[in-house]
């Protein structure tokens, strides 16, 4: 079957190339921090990242969607360059940046939820909700290693994302379920 949704279809090809930057980027970020815990911890939001990746392509063969060479070059750049920018930016930086990317890539996988349903297609739903999430929990994980920085608040102010601005409208500490959560990005909030 073919998805006839051409903004869906963007959307999947460029989540699938931007998790692999994503991983990417979490290799040399595990690398530059001190410390078995730090390193670890990221490691694991490394693996997640994979795994979103393969996920992703999972429906995307269901619907015959190929892999955007384009996105993939792009991505693998990016990935590439921030990987080794974790080195010599300090420890704020890469935490921040990363904090600020998840919290956009929370509401992509909502967005797809919804462009599905649209569709009259559910059987993704669990799956998109999982990784949504997913991405949630890691804003939050890198939120607080920088929550007592000096820095936030005026990263806050230049960049739109902190401590108490968010591109998504989740309280992790009080998450629907699956089946309540269509208030979550809800594309009409967008505008
Ligand atoms: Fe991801
Ligand atoms: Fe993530």
């Amino acid at each position: 079957m073919k998805l006839d949704h051409p903004e869906l279809v963007d959307l999947l090809k460029q989540a699938y190339s931007a998790e692999k930057a994503a991983a990417f980027a979490y290799i040399g970020h595990a690398k530059s921090l001190k410390g078995a815990e730090a390193k670890d911890a990221v490691k694991q939001i490394e693996m997640d990242e994979w795994g979103h990746r393969h996920e992703v392509l999972e429906i995307m063969n269901e619907y015959d969607i190929p892999i955007s060479k384009y996105y993939e070059i792009r991505f693998h750049l990016i990935g590439r360059i921030i990987s080794a920018s974790c080195y010599i930016i300090g420890r704020f930086m890469p935490f921040y940046f990363a904090g600020r990317l998840e919290s956009g890539n929370v509401c992509e996988y909502f967005r797809m939820k919804q462009y599905f349903n649209g569709l009259g297609i559910a059987v993704h739903d669990k799956v998109l909700y999982d990784m949504g999430i997913k991405e949630k929990e890691h804003e939050v994980y890198f939120l607080k290693q920088i929550k007592k920085d000096k820095l936030l608040p005026l990263f806050e102010k230049l960049f739109s994302w902190g401590d108490k601005t968010s591109f998504n409208n989740i309280d992790i500490d009080k998450k629907y379920p699956l089946e309540e959560s269509d208030p979550y990005c809800k594309i009409e909030e967008k505008k």
